[in-house]
């Protein structure tokens, strides 16, 4: 199976970079069996606003947001690494959301997010934000605390926080295959 791990910070500089760099070193380590990693880095796309591409197709649809459609719709669940902007996901995360509509459907989520108190209430923000496409969410997160594990913007894991990490990923990976 295909898991996306998706960054949605398209800040510079950024504390996804060293988060997401934890998580994928984890991911790496692990070399779970039957399981192929991709990153989808938000930074990565010029999206437009609030222009929806769904599985129909738009001749003149930009590039950048044909290449956002086309590489969620090659995943087969994704872990979001999600900071919090104003009690909720950041906006830009959220209009990149909502310019697919099919090629999320079905497809489980699971959190790694970060904030003052954790990322918390952007991932609430999150599980009812994909439940328009009977996307599944997984219970257990990785909460990661502005204040105790980063240092500046960069990242102190504790092997508590991997074995949440594991944790989260290896239900991901049991409802990605149901
Ligand atoms: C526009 C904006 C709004 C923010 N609002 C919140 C918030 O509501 N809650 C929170 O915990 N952190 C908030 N923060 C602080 C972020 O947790 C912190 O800036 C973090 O570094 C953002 O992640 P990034 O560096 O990967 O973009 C906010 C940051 C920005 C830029």
């Amino acid at each position: 199976m295909k898991l996306g791990v998706v960054i949605l910070s398209v800040r510079s500089p950024r504390k996804a970079d060293s988060v997401s760099a934890w998580v994928l070193d984890r991911l790496n380590t692990r070399a779970l069996d039957d399981v192929e990693w991709t990153t989808l880095d938000l930074a990565d796309y010029d999206l437009p606003a609030l222009r929806r591409y769904g599985q129909s197709g738009e001749a003149d649809a930009p590039a950048d947001l044909v290449r956002w459609r086309d590489d969620v719709d090659r995943c087969d669940g994704f872990l979001f690494i999600t900071p919090e902007y104003n009690r909720a996901m950041p906006g830009y995360a959220k209009n990149a959301y909502d310019l697919l509509d099919a090629p999320w459907m079905n497809k489980p989520v699971a959190f790694v997010s970060y904030g003052g108190v954790g990322g918390a209430r952007a991932v609430d923000a999150w599980r009812v934000s994909i439940q328009p496409y009977n996307q599944p969410s997984i219970g257990h997160q990785v909460l990661l605390y502005n204040r105790f594990d980063f240092e500046g913007d960069t990242l102190n894991p504790t092997d508590r926080h991997t074995q949440t990490l594991d944790k989260v990923v290896d239900e991901l990976v049991r409802v990605a295959a149901r």
